[in-house]
């Protein structure tokens, strides 16, 4: 029998309990403590999921606990630190999305996770989706020939009470808030794996909110050969969430792109095909987690750092055309 992994969450909010749950069905490992800057948030959590031991301390935590890894659940602005927090501690960590405020904080963390040898990567969990695998393996089979272009919208209408408040995370400043770094990582990080590497060109625009950071941003990237890719994200319009990938010989439409069940091809020449992938779920970027650690692995070949790197730069790039910046950079 596989020994089971130990796991602590840091960041007690509305995505730990989901993590909770997934890992539970994996059946691999199991979450032994969870830590919140909130003893009460730390306290919630543990009702919610049965986790006796939580802290309202990230230290404390480490500290008292026996993990193997640490799952990184905190605000955009809080990731780099908690990640470097473990890593000094000889933890292997799974940071959420986005890595981190910025490309200097990622490259910090990758850093630091290289020289000490230790796995870390991206939580960006619908790389591992079986809807995913199989765009990639029909765009490495050349099923609709060579990319040409890619569409793809990831729009999530937030309670418009939220703008007013300069607490809440998604319109913060100071945790690194706006619909790019939130929700339009994942079409960026889409493109990414499309087009197998970063654009050449990239232009974008954004509706800030009274905050200061983008409640609606549009992106274009360039790449070699007139390629390139169209994407969209958004706290406050709404669009179909889905991701149309152009290749010479046809298109793919993946509905929901982000955790897609089927997608539809459409081959030059013949009528649209659906194809059934199956439920989405954290559990396949939990069970590669724990592949990697089982193997010795790093990084996870599916979601490298480098990659996650390139995105931060690209977001980055596009902060700098808007002007946006987070407080301290
Ligand atoms: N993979 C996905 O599908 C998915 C979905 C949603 C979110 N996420 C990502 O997961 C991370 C957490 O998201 P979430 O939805 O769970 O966020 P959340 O519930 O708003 O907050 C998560 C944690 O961030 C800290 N936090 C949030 N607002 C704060 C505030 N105003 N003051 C101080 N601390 C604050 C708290 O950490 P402590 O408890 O440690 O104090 C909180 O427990 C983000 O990186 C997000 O982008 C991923």
């Amino acid at each position: 029998m596989k020994p089971s992994i130990r796991w602590g969450i840091i960041g007690c909010g509305l995505i730990a309990p989901k993590f909770f749950h997934a890992l539970e069905n994996t059946g691999e490992g199991q979450v032994v403590a969870a830590a919140s800057k909130s003893i009460r948030r730390a306290k919630r959590f543990g009702k919610k999921t049965g986790v006796e031991r939580v802290y309202g301390s990230y230290q404390e935590m480490l500290d008292r606990e026996q993990l193997d890894a640490v799952y990184i659940a905190n605000t955009h602005a809080e990731h780099a630190a908690a990640a470097k927090l473990c890593l000094n501690r000889g933890l292997p960590v799974l940071v959420e999305k986005a890595f981190t405020r910025n490309a200097k904080e990622a490259a910090e963390v990758i850093t630091l996770a290289r020289n000490k040898k230790l796995f870390c990567m991206e939580a960006m969990w619908t790389r591992f989706n079986p809807a995913t695998a199989k765009v990639r393996a029909l765009l490495a089979e050349g099923a609709i020939g060579e990319v040409t272009r890619l569409t793809a919208a990831f729009c999530v209408l937030m309670p418009p009470c939220m703008k007013t408040m300069p607490w809440n995370r998604m319109y913060s400043p100071r945790f690194a808030g706006g619909a790019l770094l939130d929700i339009g990582v994942y079409p960026i990080a889409y493109a990414r794996m499309v087009f197998g590497e970063p654009p050449q060109k990239i232009t974008g625009s954004a509706d800030l909110a009274w905050t200061g950071v983008d409640k609606t941003s549009e992106y274009r990237f360039e790449y070699s050969g007139g390629r390139q890719a169209d994407l969209i994200t958004s706290f406050v319009r709404q669009r179909p969430r889905e991701a149309v990938i152009t290749g010479t010989q046809g298109n793919i439409c993946v509905p929901h792109f982000s955790g897609a069940e089927r997608l539809i091809i459409t081959r030059s020449g013949c009528a649209p095909e659906t194809i059934e992938c199956g439920a989405p779920g954290f559990e396949y970027e939990i069970r590669e987690v724990h592949r990697c650690l089982r193997e010795g692995l790093i990084e996870s070949p599916l979601m490298p750092l480098d990659e996650t790197l390139e995105t931060m730069r690209t977001m980055d790039a596009l902060r700098a055309q808007w002007g946006m910046k987070y407080p301290g950079e």
